[in-house]
């Protein structure tokens, strides 16, 4: 017998940057959610402030997704629809040192979450993948039949898992979207949540922030000799509010009836080299981000953005912030707490 028959959904991860910011728009359109999140690279302080920011409640589970047994329990506990899978780490260094945590954390978690939702006939998911699975793009924009390939072992678990969730569509009943984010950044509004970084950011923007609080000395721009605009690498960034509306809009696309695998691409579609978004920084929040051009950082490419056609079509979405939103949102959330959630 279970506790709750009304459907929920499952959000992994969903205590973390992303995922907290896409609670609130699941709850927004009326879902009733359920979190497990182990934490690791979070606070559950995020989902009190999603709850008030909504004025709607969600339950929180504290487990990790590697754990089989709470797995099975969440699942005969509640009536699941679909799951939005956000859980993994994803510093891309870090995976660089430390493989086999990323391969257990990533692959394993991954499979053992499909295994109960399979023995409990939930076949709906829609999965956080990575511009990275393109690894260095021989063209641009990047559309989402462009090859595919791996440059690190964090890139290496977005593929593999990928791959999974394209082999088990041979069960036509499995409902996949695969969403494959450009740079997510920017806040939400309230400036109550965030992105927070454990330690040094790795990001750009989290390291512009800090920057300008004053808590890190000064940003190093990794190279200004690519073939660019002004030689700083360019990225497509995207407002992290516009980037959880694109998953509402992928679980609806699922529940019209399209089972099998479909893969977006979530980005704005234009690119903007570090100095552009530095120089935005500075100018629409009236304070200096002190910089020093350094070399390139390994494995960084020149240029990445986005085709997001196919996006804007199937799931009739377009992003709406721009580049001004990303850099205001970004600094009210460090502002507000320049401890993070601590
Ligand atoms: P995040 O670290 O803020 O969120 C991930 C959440 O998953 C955290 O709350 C963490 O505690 C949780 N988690 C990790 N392993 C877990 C486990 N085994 N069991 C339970 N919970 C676990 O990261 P984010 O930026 O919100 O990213 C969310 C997803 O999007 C990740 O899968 C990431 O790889 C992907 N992604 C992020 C970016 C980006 O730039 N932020 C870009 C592309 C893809
Ligand atoms: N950069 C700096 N200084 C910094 C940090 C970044 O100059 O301190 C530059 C980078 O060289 C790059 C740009 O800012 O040109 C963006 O770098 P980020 O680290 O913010 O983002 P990346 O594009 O390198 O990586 C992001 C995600 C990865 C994902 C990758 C591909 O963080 O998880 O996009 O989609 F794999």
């Amino acid at each position: 017998m279970r506790s709750y028959d009304k459907a929920h959904l499952l959000i992994t991860g969903g205590a973390g940057y992303i995922g907290s910011h896409a609670c609130i728009e699941f709850l927004n359109a009326g879902y009733d959610i359920v979190v497990i999140d182990n934490l690791c690279n979070s606070s559950q302080e995020s989902l009190n402030r999603v709850q008030k920011i909504t004025n709607k409640s969600l339950k929180f589970v504290y487990g990790d997704i590697c754990d089989v047994k709470i797995l099975k329990k969440i699942f005969s506990e509640y009536n699941f629809e679909a799951v939005i899978h956000f859980a993994g780490l994803k510093a891309v260094g870090q995976s660089v040192n430390k493989p086999i945590e990323y391969f257990n954390n990533n692959i394993i978690g991954t499979i053992h979450l499909l295994q109960v939702m399979q023995e409990s006939n939930v076949k709906k998911i829609v999965f956080s993948s990575s511009a990275t699975v393109y690894g260095k793009p021989e063209k641009l924009p990047i559309k989402e039949t462009f090859p595919r390939s791996a440059t690190n072992p964090y890139g290496r678990t977005k593929l593999i898992i990928e791959d999974m969730l394209k082999d088990i569509c041979v069960d036509k009943l499995w409902h996949v979207a695969l969403l494959r984010y450009f740079n997510p950044v920017g806040a939400h509004s309230s400036g109550l949540i965030g992105e927070d970084p454990r330690d040094i950011p790795n990001n750009l923007l989290p390291y512009v922030s800090q920057v300008a609080l004053g808590k890190l000395k000064r940003l190093s721009v990794y190279g200004n000799d690519y073939p660019t605009i002004d030689g700083t690498g360019v990225r497509d960034y995207i407002h992290v509010v516009d980037l959880v509306k694109a998953h509402v809009k992928a679980l609806e696309y699922l529940n019209a009836g399209n089972a099998g695998i479909h893969a977006w691409n979530l980005g704005v579609g234009k690119g903007y080299s570090v100095l552009q978004v530095v120089d935005a920084f500075e100018r629409l929040n009236k304070i200096k981000v002190p910089y020093e051009i350094t070399a390139r950082r390994k494995g960084d490419v020149a240029e990445c953005y986005a085709d997001p056609t196919k996006a804007n079509n199937e799931l009739i979405w377009q992003t709406e912030k721009t580049l001004e939103d990303m850099m205001v949102d970004s600094w009210r959330w460090q502002v507000n707490n320049p401890t993070g959630y601590s």
